[in-house]
């Protein structure tokens, strides 16, 4: 076989969030944002974790992009959080923008490209207060937001993507209820889905007026369903619904400057074509720069009942349901692969397969250069007593999902770059701290971080540009 290498171009990095990892939530004049909030109510995140310190990046970023550079990463994912930057959502808080002023400075000078995302789903309380993304103000919010994290780092932070998942912050927040704000009201989710795009649009819109030169972008969580039967009518319309509401809920609008018609009629009653004004669809399908793609499982599917399925319990793992009264007699099949530590399915020729799809359907005719900016796996780490890990089936995982991409773009699909989820192990939403998912464990005693593994193999492709080392 050939030596599978990575062209010297393709970017090689890893992704963290604000409110998963940098604690310090009251410091230097933050606020409160929604997971805060939600973290306090009784049962919404396991062990009754909270982001109040989480990894201490805040105080601990120095030697947080010390450890990135000893791994040979090329670029760093982060978000700015909201109410740091703008804790009562008006005036700019200028010791939390000093603070990604030091971290973007701290990347460049190790030669490390910043690739900031503007919203990781921390609204400032406040603004739920007044409705959150279900209220269309927050959308012009977020471009005040915005501009005040560009004039203080657009001068080194070139690639600038605005929202992180949408289809999480809207379903699993405002619908399933298992995410802040904590609600299950389907006509408020679609509603923030409408909200949340809007915003992506105007910050496009308003950043590349300020410097053309920007990359500009948004991530967006997709899932290849499958039909359980392809000849199956009803499997195919499970598929199509879910497809609808998963996935083309937002590809479409921002592509194509449309809803898709059959997800219009899916949601028919719920209030979406009540939010949608004129324009909006223009400023939503703004060009963009970058599509990222955050790519964990696929999911096999039928339109009848199938019998007794893994059931993961996890609050968030909620790919096969739907929110939606509309979206009926959908069943998850029992694949018949290897689950992680969130009960997630293995699955990387998913991943392959995916980037075909978006590059040839939407990436490929917009012009639009497509990044994995999530893929990663949590597992039940063994610690050695001197705190190592020797995680084997990570290495394995990201291998696979690297050989995946490797084999898309030797197939002919450009992907540029790829993110490994996470950094560091961190605050798992819901899960809190009970999942692991970094290529660096935490002892959350100590705050010791130790490179796993998966981080020395990482280090070790990033080095050889290749799978093959
Ligand atoms: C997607 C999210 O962007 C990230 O915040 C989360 O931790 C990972 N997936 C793993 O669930």
């Amino acid at each position: 076989m050939a030596e599978r290498r990575f062209d010297d171009r393709f970017l090689f990095g890893a992704a963290t969030a604000a409110f998963q990892i940098e604690g310090a939530n009251h410091t230097d004049g933050r606020t409160d944002s929604i997971w805060d909030v939600f973290c306090r109510v009784e049962g919404a995140v396991i062990n009754g974790d909270d982001g109040s310190v989480a990894c201490d990046h805040y105080h601990r970023h120095d030697d947080d992009v010390a450890l990135m550079a000893s791994l040979g990463l090329q670029s760093y994912r982060f978000s700015t959080s909201w109410a740091r930057v703008q804790p009562d959502a008006r005036a700019a808080n200028p010791k939390g923008l000093d603070f990604y002023s030091r971290l973007v400075d701290e990347l460049l000078e190790r030669d490390i490209l910043p690739w900031l995302t503007l919203y990781h789903w921390d609204l400032p309380q406040t603004l739920q207060d007044d409705g959150g993304w279900a209220n269309r103000d927050t959308a012009y919010r977020f471009v005040d937001y915005a501009r005040l994290v560009h004039d203080r780092l657009g001068d080194r932070v070139r690639v600038w993507t605005t929202l992180n998942e949408p289809w999480c912050s809207a379903f699993l927040g405002y619908a399933a209820g298992v995410h802040a704000p904590g609600l299950q009201d389907a006509g408020q989710s679609l509603a923030a889905a409408h909200h949340l795009m809007l915003g992506h649009g105007l910050v496009v819109q308003q950043l590349r007026a300020a410097d053309e030169e920007l990359r500009l972008g948004l991530t967006v969580n997709l899932t290849p369903f499958r039909p359980a039967d392809p000849r199956d009518p009803a499997d195919l319309e499970a598929v199509r619904q879910l497809d609808g509401q998963a996935n083309r809920i937002f590809l479409d609008p921002i592509f194509r400057g449309r809803y898709p018609d059959d997800v219009l009629a899916d949601v028919a009653g719920l209030g979406l074509e009540d939010v949608i004004h004129d324009g909006d669809l223009e400023i939503i399908s703004t060009p963009i720069d970058v599509l990222g793609v955050n790519y964990y499982q696929d999911a096999v599917v039928s339109g009848s009942p199938t019998g007794p399925v893994t059931a993961t319990e996890a609050p968030t793992d909620r790919v096969t349901g739907s929110p939606f009264p509309a979206v009926r007699d959908v069943y998850p099949v029992e694949q018949d692969v290897p689950r992680t530590d969130m009960g997630w399915v293995i699955s990387p020729d998913g991943l392959r397969q995916l980037l075909h799809r978006i590059h040839d359907e939407y990436a490929a005719p917009a012009g639009t250069d497509l990044y994995v900016t999530e893929n990663g796996v949590a597992f039940a780490d063994r610690v050695a007593p001197d705190g190592s890990v020797d995680d084997g089936d990570r290495v394995a995982y990201l291998r696979s999902h690297l050989g995946a991409v490797h084999r898309a773009i030797a197939e002919g699909v450009p992907v540029k770059g790829y993110f490994y989820w996470s950094l560091m192990d961190n605050f798992e939403w819901a899960w809190g701290y009970a999942k692991r998912f970094g290529i660096v464990a935490v002892d959350y005693e100590t705050q010791r971080r130790t490179v796993k593994a998966s981080g020395w193999e990482y280090a070790n492709i990033i080095a050889a540009r290749s799978l093959d080392h």
